[in-house]
């Protein structure tokens, strides 16, 4: 870039750049969150009772304090390198919630299907596999969607630690053009079209699978 240039389209790769690590962080935390959060969820429903207190702390203390300093304690005190610090932060951050949809989602299909199943014989295990399951899914997966959303805005925090992301990038062209608003207005509207256009994609494959 010309340095006397300070329009903000030719700062554009700035911007690209940090679509492209937001957009990173966001699917690598929330695929690896579900996984970890449908773990800690079985933890919880589960009836080993050891399992049950370590996956609810970790909910509770995870959801109880700031994503913020869950990402500098891995950044700064375990001495990870920022992106995977991000990622991981995320994601970690991420399970949480996720076990919290996934068990809401489990326990609002209602009781009298368990109490059917279980008399027409079914074991719990498998009650829960082909009765409660195919049911809570219907109920979890737009969660998942929103979750995916949620972190797209929220991973805007790995900036603290220099993840090169969206906000990264805005304090970068804004040190490079002396342009201070200008940056907040491409990258706000970045985020909105990111987020309003992965709210229809999802919505609209919400309605193929209810009718499926
Ligand atoms: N901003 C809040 C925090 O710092 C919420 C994070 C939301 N996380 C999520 N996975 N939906 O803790």
């Amino acid at each position: 870039v010309n340095v006397a240039d300070t329009s903000m389209w030719s700062y554009r790769s700035y911007f690209i750049k940090g679509i492209g690590y937001t957009l990173l962080i966001s699917l690598v935390g929330v695929v690896l969150g579900v996984l970890l959060g449908t773990l800690l969820a079985l933890c919880r429903l589960g009836s080993i009772a050891p399992l049950k207190w370590l996956a609810t702390g970790y909910v509770e203390f995870i959801r109880g304090t700031p994503l913020m300093i869950q990402v500098m304690f891995l950044y700064f005190g375990l001495n990870i390198p920022a992106l995977t610090a991000g990622m991981v932060g995320v994601a970690m951050n991420s399970g949480a919630y996720v076990a919290e949809y996934i068990r809401g989602g489990i326990d609002s299909v209602a009781k009298g299907q368990t109490e059917a199943a279980r008399s027409l014989g079914l074991s719990s295990k498998d009650t829960l596999r082909y009765v409660i399951m195919p049911q809570a899914l219907k109920i979890i997966w737009p969660s998942l969607g929103n979750e995916f959303i949620s972190l797209i805005k929220e991973s805007s925090i790995v900036s603290v630690i220099g993840v090169t992301d969206i906000i990264y990038q805005l304090r970068l062209v804004q040190a490079a053009t002396y342009k201070g608003i200008a940056p907040y207005a491409v990258a706000m509207v970045i985020y909105f079209v990111l987020v309003f256009g992965l709210t229809r994609l999802l919505n609209f494959a919400e309605r193929k699978m209810q009718h499926a």
